[in-house]
């Protein structure tokens, strides 16, 4: 396989090519006195750690900084008072295209009041905060006052429905939440508060619910709902930072996995805070001059580690962007950058395929000029878009970096260094410092160059998670099982000879529709919801700007007959089961799903179907009506 090679275009960036592979061998084959001197590097402890790493993957008794005493909010504000306490930590950009910019001493002062505001309504450490906000400077406040306390936060993303935000609330037990009246994005309200309202029916924990002031619409109002503005007017300014161990929690966040409900995956406070400041500082090369814009919302682990952790762990101004990149046209993200002088940007696949496709135009009627590191995360990377990136958007003089990371990792694990990594479009290239990947075949094998495998990591690294919340049996089943000794990250990928990893994709029943990672199960389970539905099974098909889209098999309950309104309800019951995220693209109402003899459906099969790539369907013979797959073959070729 060959692949078109760009050569490194930055200089006096922090880690050239020689000095990258000179340090990652060291990284591997000395991780404790690696560790420790990026420990004292990045982050400000108040006591440092006594052993850097204790355990391993084999008894899965891994601790980071074992000992280690430091607070997450005085690393991200207080520490940098002295140095530059009015330098910019936030810039928003509304919806609306109003922009505010927050220094890191007024930052400071309204983590401080919120941390008073949530020990007032009872929050103690160790408690858990749920935080269903827009991208507005509030999520942040939110989210580090929690920090400052040692309460978990976990925020929900705000695309997801009353339902999934009604589940996530009580698996991991919270005791509070904050929302907003409504969001906006693209012009359009979100009804977030009354989406608390119609979750909170069913969690009677809740007590309180503070409510940020974002439009001036009126909404209903309960006994427990406090406004943030006003809560925040009676408390004083002073909070001492609790004194957190390195391996006190420090937030769950809920992803899908490819069984069962969203698993809530806990990250740590030392080891995560670590490796988050700096992946952000090498990965983008992040300079104290830099104005720095990740376009993730704080909903999903891209918006916790490089729009809030990240960054302000490393001083930076940090853009918080409420809109989406067509609204009011597809120059939005270039007008954004032109108007706050962006110099590094991190966005996904999904966002630069879609504008690539409005043309050229958009992005050439801006200037762009303050540009100089580009980043993608999120998906595989089409060579066609990231030449796109490359020479449209970044006009051949800024380096890009596609970084293959997951909610796991807590951290960029796989990417290219802008001032050390010759790129090649599509692949991650090489892995950060510490980080060693395999690809291993069925057996966990490791596969020559060259061949497709499981991708999985080797070694701990401080950022990986440290279990999922209340349920250490399916952390150990999910990601240590199938190869005991390594972590199992759900892709498939290879090697080729120069070291370069390409992630293809998943490898097990997971989606990856703009992003956004859903798991089958969950969007099969809510089809069930509805009364007419016997069975159902979701499969990914590509798309080419979403990257995948949902594909949906449905059979009725006898007395129901297919529809256009039967679709249309279908496609309302994912709504309100998940969100507008999980709705499927297609629907199709088969008389039968394929099954084997026992009843498993063939998943593979209807893959293929989808896909309409049925010229080689395998043996049929297992299943239990090989007829279904003719009748599927037929549904599926008149809907296309
Ligand atoms: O399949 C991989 C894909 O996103 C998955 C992780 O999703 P999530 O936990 O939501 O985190 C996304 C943001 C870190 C991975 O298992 N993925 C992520 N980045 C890339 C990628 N696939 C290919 N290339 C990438 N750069």
């Amino acid at each position: 396989m060959s692949h078109d090679i760009y050569p490194v275009l930055l200089k006096d960036t922090y880690i050239n090519q020689e000095q990258y592979k000179e340090l990652y061998q060291r990284s591997l084959e000395e991780p404790e006195g690696f560790w420790k001197e990026q420990a004292k590097k990045y982050i400000t402890w108040f006591e440092p750690s006594e052993k850097v790493l204790q355990g391993g993957f084999d008894l899965l008794d891994v601790v980071w900084y074992a000992g280690g005493k430091l607070n997450a909010s005085y690393n991200c504000l207080d520490r940098h008072l002295k140095t530059h306490a009015d330098k910019i930590a936030i810039i928003w950009e509304s919806d609306e295209g109003n922009s505010k910019k927050i220094t890191y001493h007024d930052l400071h002062r309204e983590v401080c009041q919120f941390a008073n505001v949530l020990k007032k309504y009872g929050v103690k450490k160790g408690d858990r905060v749920c935080i269903y906000l827009p991208m507005i400077p509030e999520a942040v406040v939110a989210m580090l006052a929690c920090a400052r306390i040692g309460a978990i936060h976990s925020v929900v993303f705000g695309g997801f429905s009353a339902e999934s935000l009604h589940t996530r609330i009580n698996d991991a037990d919270c005791r509070l939440v904050i929302t907003a009246n409504e969001g906006m994005r693209g012009g359009k309200k979100i009804p977030l508060k009354a989406n608390v309202d119609t979750a909170l029916v069913s969690c009677p924990q809740v007590q309180h619910v503070i409510v940020v002031k974002r439009t001036d619409n009126k909404i209903d109002w309960q006994k427990r709902d406090i406004w943030y503005h006003e809560a925040m007017q009676i408390v004083d300014a002073d909070c001492e930072p609790e004194i957190l161990d390195a391996n006190d929690p420090l937030f769950i966040l809920y992803t899908s996995g490819s069984t069962g409900k969203p698993k809530g995956i806990l990250h740590g406070t030392g080891g995560y805070l670590v490796f988050a400041a700096m992946t952000h500082q090498l990965v983008f090369d992040y300079h104290p001059q830099d104005i720095y814009w990740c376009s993730a919302d704080i909903g999903w682990i891209t918006g916790h580690t490089y729009v809030v952790y990240g960054p302000l762990l490393n001083g930076a101004t940090t853009v918080i962007f409420e809109g989406t990149p067509n609204f009011p046209s597809p120059s939005r993200f270039w007008e954004v950058i032109d108007k706050h002088q962006v110099s590094i940007f991190y966005t996904a696949p999904t966002a630069l395929r879609a504008l690539r496709q409005e043309g050229d135009d958009w992005v050439k009627k801006t200037k762009r000029t303050s540009l100089r590191v580009l980043g993608t995360v999120g998906e595989p990377i089409n060579p066609e878009a990231w030449e796109w990136y490359y020479h449209v958007v970044g006009e051949d003089r800024c380096a890009i970096v596609d970084t293959w990371w997951q909610t796991e990792t807590g951290g960029i694990m796989i990417t290219p260094l802008p001032g050390a990594t010759p790129l090649k479009p599509g692949s991650a290239s090489w892995p950060f410092f510490g980080v060693e990947p395999k690809v291993v075949d069925d057996k966990g094998k490791e596969v020559a160059d060259g061949q497709m495998g499981k991708l999985v990591i080797t070694k701990p690294w401080p950022g990986m998670m440290q279990t999922i919340y209340n349920n250490r049996e399916r952390f150990v089943e999910t990601y240590f099982k199938e190869f005991p000794g390594m972590y199992l990250t759900g892709d498939q990928a290879y090697r080729d000879k120069e070291g370069y990893f390409w992630i293809s994709g998943r490898s097990d029943d997971v989606i990856k529709v703009s992003g956004h990672r859903i798991g089958t199960e969950e969007v099969e389970s809510a089809l069930l919801c509805h009364p007419a539905v016997a069975e159902s099974a979701v499969v990914g098909v590509p798309d080419h700007v979403k990257g995948q889209s949902i594909y949906a098999f449905v059979t009725l309950k006898t007395g129901y007959d297919n529809s256009d309104t039967l679709k249309k309800e279908l496609i309302d019951t994912v709504r309100k089961e998940i969100g507008a995220i999980a709705i499927p693209q297609t629907i199709v109402f088969a008389k039968g799903l394929p099954k084997t003899r026992s009843g498993k459906i063939m998943r593979r099969i209807l893959r293929q179907i989808a896909n309409q790539e049925v010229d080689n369907l395998g043996d049929l013979s297992t299943l239990s009506d090989p007829q279904v797959v003719d009748d599927l073959i037929e549904q599926v070729k008149k809907l296309s």
